[in-house]
């Protein structure tokens, strides 16, 4: 008896749980039959949507969804409706530079992980409150778009390479290295160094972890210093994403989020403290040094001086006037790491892939910096008014970012009710600009999978349609960093072309890489070899 009344509950909840699916499932197809301004695209399931048929690597999801769906398309991301753009006129709206009546301003819909992170009413990139937004921009604007940190961001990137070529001149011709790990940081020496004007050890400790290395006499303590907080940066870096990605509930609940979610908070609280000490200090030691001695004009020392008496550009025309504090200062400096080091050490992995697979391109670069410095055998001094020069080697950056966009796709969110190509879009509805797609459209290029970094020469025959070209992003949100990025990629490349034979150690084998938030280098495997008459 016990047993079949068991049986009948059992049967009973079962039931249940079939009857609350069947419900979920009618619904969630109702819903998705008659929404609003349907958009084709790819048929979802309940609660993943569309994310099977998107896949893990989001650019390679976008160019197999824009075969199938054409210019536009929509998908589910779990339950968040989301519009792809995959042509270059369709981007009018999001491209739009002028702020007033911007229908694409922010960059999320609400988000509780971001809010958690305090990033949707401070910081820029997912700020979403305008005021503080422009607030922000304005001063990073003003900081690593300035001719004055350019010019000594060109300092700065030339001694990290002097470095290098340390180090890669004691590596042996027939070891294979992974160029990724090197341009990891590299890329963390350069960011970390001219944004806060303190040396930073990635390649140090990268140089004396390798086999039968000499190790290099650095304090221990310095070292670790430096690490910990190189780490931490990453660590925050990735954390953006699981919170951005995973409810509260799931983070704060289910056991192995909530331990990742744990790891985060400490490292969140660390690299505040950390940065707090590090602005605090430096502000003393400003403070402290007499009026007439001029700062370096790495990027924390602009931030403090920033409306003091000793900026003499104060931004007085708009509505700052006040030095900033130090929180405004540490969201500034972690804008500038979450932004700048992994795309800029990205693009520089796929930049030598593309001209060790074309040695034409190659020998032309080296025409170039022959052209513009001269006798390559003696030392040469890469000026910062040198960089304009290198036409052709930013055509080659452009033509590598074109095929391998660091960023492939990124959103924006509507910030009022619009229209894209005939369609209504809601307020806060996310839309895609898929600039890998857009960047292989065949109405916008000629052979669009041939690298040729020709048709970015005036004289190259070809029109570069408005908006086909993405790497930057464009309209009010457009890479702040873009011409520190372009100014670092130019220089990394002369130095490390001139002075080095590097070869890739498997030329057939595509490039290794997946999709991070940008476009990882998983590994790219080189020989370097100092040049004879280097
Ligand atoms: C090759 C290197 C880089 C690439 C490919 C790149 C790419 C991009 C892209 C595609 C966007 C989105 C723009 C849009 O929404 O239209 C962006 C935004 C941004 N980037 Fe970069 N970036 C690079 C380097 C840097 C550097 C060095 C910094 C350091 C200052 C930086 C800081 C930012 C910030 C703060 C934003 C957000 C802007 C906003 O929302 O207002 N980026 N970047
Ligand atoms: C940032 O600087 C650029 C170029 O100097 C300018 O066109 C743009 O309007 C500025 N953006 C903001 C928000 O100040
Ligand atoms: C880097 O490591 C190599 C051994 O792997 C060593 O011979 C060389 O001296 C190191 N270079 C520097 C500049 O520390
Ligand atoms: C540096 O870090 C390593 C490992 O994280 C540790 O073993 C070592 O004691 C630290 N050294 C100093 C001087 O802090
Ligand atoms: C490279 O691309 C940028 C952004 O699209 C553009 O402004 C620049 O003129 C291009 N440079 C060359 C040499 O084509």
């Amino acid at each position: 008896m016990a047993f079949n009344i068991g049986n009948f509950i059992l049967n009973d909840w079962t039931n249940i749980l079939i009857a609350v699916v069947v419900v979920y499932i009618v619904k969630y197809y109702f819903s998705w039959y008659t929404r609003e301004n349907p958009i084709p695209g790819p048929f979802p399931l309940p609660l993943i949507g569309n994310l099977h048929q998107l896949g893990l690597d989001m650019g390679k999801g976008a160019l197999k969804l824009q075969k199938e769906y054409g210019d536009m398309f929509e998908i589910f991301l779990g339950p968040t409706r989301a519009i792809f753009l995959n042509r270059a006129e369709l981007t009018e709206k999001i491209n739009n530079p002028t702020l007033k009546n911007n229908a694409f301003s922010i960059r999320t819909p609400p988000n509780p992980g971001l809010k958690e992170l305090h990033l949707t009413e401070s910081g820029i990139v997912f700020n979403r409150d305008l005021t503080a937004w422009k607030f922000n921009r304005r001063i990073l604007n003003q900081t690593v778009m300035s001719p004055k940190f350019l010019r000594k961001s060109v300092e700065f990137t030339n001694q990290i390479c002097d470095d290098l070529e340390k180090y890669w001149s004691s590596i042996d011709p027939n070891t294979k290295v992974d160029l990724a790990k090197w341009t990891t940081c590299l890329t963390a020496d350069i960011i970390v160094t001219t944004a806060t004007g303190t040396n930073s050890c990635s390649m140090v400790d990268y140089n004396n972890s390798l086999p039968n290395s000499v190790k290099v006499d650095i304090s221990k303590n310095i070292l670790n210093e430096s690490l910990k907080f190189i780490d931490s940066i990453y660590t925050f870096v990735s954390c953006i994403m699981f919170y951005f990605s995973f409810p509260p509930f799931i983070r704060k609940y289910v056991p192995i989020f909530k331990t990742m979610y744990q790891k985060a908070r400490d490292n969140d609280e660390w690299l505040d403290a950390e940065l707090e000490r590090i602005i605090c200090t430096r502000k003393r030691k400003i403070e402290s040094a007499s009026l007439d001695q001029p700062i370096e004009n790495n990027a924390l020392n602009l931030l403090i001086v920033l409306n003091t008496e000793r900026d003499i550009n104060k931004i007085t025309s708009i509505d700052i006037t006040e030095p900033l504090t130090s929180m405004e200062i540490s969201g500034i400096l972690k804008e500038i790491f979450g932004g700048g080091m992994d795309t800029t050490r990205n693009a520089m992995c796929f930049i030598i892939y593309y001209i060790n697979k074309y040695p034409q391109v190659k020998d032309k670069l080296i025409k170039e910096y022959e052209y513009v410095y001269g006798d390559l055998s003696k030392k040469i001094d890469v000026t910062y008014e040198s960089l304009d020069k290198l036409v052709y080697t930013e055509a080659v950056i452009n033509e590598s970012t074109r095929l391998s966009p660091p960023v492939p796709v990124l959103f924006r969110a509507a910030a009022f009710d619009t229209e894209i190509g005939g369609y209504k879009i809601k307020k806060e509805t996310t839309v895609f600009t898929n600039y890998i797609g857009i960047h292989y459209h065949k109405d916008h290029w000629v052979e669009p999978e041939k690298f040729n970094p020709d048709r970015f020469l005036k004289d190259g025959g070809h029109t570069i349609v408005k908006n086909s070209h993405l790497t930057f992003g464009g309209g009010i949100r457009i890479c702040p960093g873009r011409h520190w990025a372009m100014g670092n990629m130019k220089i990394l490349l002369v130095r490390m072309l001139t002075k080095f034979e590097i070869n890739l150690a498997d030329p057939e084998a595509p490039i290794k890489s997946s999709y991070q938030g940008t476009q990882h280098c998983d590994e790219l495997g080189i020989y370097i070899k100092q040049k004879a008459n280097a």
